[in-house]
């Protein structure tokens, strides 16, 4: 998947993977997690996702990584905070008081940035990724992280004969030879049917299942 692709989609607001009110499932899956207040929390791929503002007031340090600026400009202007600009590396920092969102490729984040974190979430960063980016994507994030780092993992899975990702389809199977060699891997929930988002039934889909994961490095 190129740059190009993501960086059009936030340009023409084709975002319909934007969640206004967050995930509901985040709520009810992150205190299983057992993470301090003070951790630090990584969020990949994390357009202007409203559960970092979650994350934050759960007491977390949370870094989002994103490709687009608008993104993560949006994100600061919506929820009302302010922010200043530093360039750290390769990302363009949008810095908040709880809140961080590193502009630029996640595959730019160095391993010594990475193990600096004790949590993660992973809403549709997986699965906006195509088959051959994904493992890069996992052993990235795995290889990065500290032993004992924990996350939540929320998965999406469909015929994919009916639609082409992204969203792409990653079922359990998938999860497990992605994850399994670096981390413990449990099925937290799992829901079936038809899927909640409009834009996906627009796109012929009737039938999905999303998953919900947590993964602990070992
Ligand atoms: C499907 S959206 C999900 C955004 C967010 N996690 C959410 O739940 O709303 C995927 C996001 O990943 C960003 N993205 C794609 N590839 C990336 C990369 N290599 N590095 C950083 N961000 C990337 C895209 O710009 C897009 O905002």
């Amino acid at each position: 998947m190129k740059q190009d692709f993501w960086l059009e989609r936030w340009e023409h607001k084709q975002i319909g993977f934007h969640q206004p009110t967050g995930h509901p499932w985040l709520r009810e899956h992150w205190p299983q997690l057992s993470l301090v207040a003070a951790s630090r929390v990584l969020v990949p791929l994390c357009g202007k996702s409203q559960d970092m503002l979650w994350l934050a007031e759960q007491g977390h340090r949370v870094t989002g990584i994103e490709l687009s600026e608008i993104a993560a400009r949006e994100f600061f202007d919506e929820a009302g905070l302010t922010y200043r600009r530093e360039r750290h590396g390769a990302f363009d920092c949008f810095i908040g008081n709880d809140i961080e969102i590193r502009v630029g490729d996640f595959f730019d984040l160095p391993s010594a940035e990475l193990v600096r974190f004790e949590g993660f979430y992973d809403r549709a960063a997986l699965i906006a990724l195509p088959d051959d980016m994904r493992r890069a994507y996992v052993d990235h994030l795995m290889s990065g992280l500290r032993r004992g780092a924990t996350g939540l993992l929320i998965t999406f899975d469909y015929d994919p004969a009916v639609m082409n990702g992204p969203p792409f389809n990653v079922d359990d199977e998938d999860v497990g030879a992605l994850y399994g060699r670096y981390a413990h891997v449990d099925l937290l929930a799992e829901r079936r049917g038809l899927p909640e988002s409009d834009h996906l039934r627009d796109r012929g889909l009737t039938d999905a299942r999303d998953g919900i994961y947590r993964i602990v490095r070992r």
